[in-house]
């Protein structure tokens, strides 16, 4: 019986980080909106749209978040983040962090 706990607990201590952080592949499941402007993967093709592939993910959190909280002012990414959950920006900030891009990865 102990044991059944124990194996219980910890199944979801390994699993909580995994819901804490962002998710890759579900944030590319996300971005299809974004690609209109930012691109595929994140290279933008224009510098009208600022490139999102291989910035910083803590980076991107922080931008999306600031725009939803309106501390980032700019009228075409407030409409973009307002139906997005934390979740989402936690997803869609892991994906296009991990493409190649702005930084240099080894
Ligand atoms: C209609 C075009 C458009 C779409 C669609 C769009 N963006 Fe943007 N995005 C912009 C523009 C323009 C800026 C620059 C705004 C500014 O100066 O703050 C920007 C800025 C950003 C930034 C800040 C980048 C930086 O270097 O500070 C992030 C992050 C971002 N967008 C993510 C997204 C995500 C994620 C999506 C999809 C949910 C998305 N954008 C959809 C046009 C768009």
């Amino acid at each position: 019986m102990k044991l059944q706990w124990m194996a219980v607990l910890v199944a979801t201590l390994a699993c909580a980080p995994a819901l804490a952080g962002g998710d890759p592949a579900a944030g590319k499941e996300k971005s299809a909106v974004c690609a209109a402007c930012h691109g595929a993967d994140g290279n933008s093709p224009t510098p009208m749209f600022p490139k999102l592939a291989g910035q910083h993910e803590d980076y991107l959190v922080r931008a999306l978040t600031d725009y939803k909280l309106k501390n980032r002012k700019n009228e075409i990414m407030a409409g973009q983040v307002e139906p997005l959950s934390s979740q989402d920006i936690a997803d869609l900030a892991a994906f296009f962090a991990s493409q190649k891009g702005l930084v240099v990865k080894k």
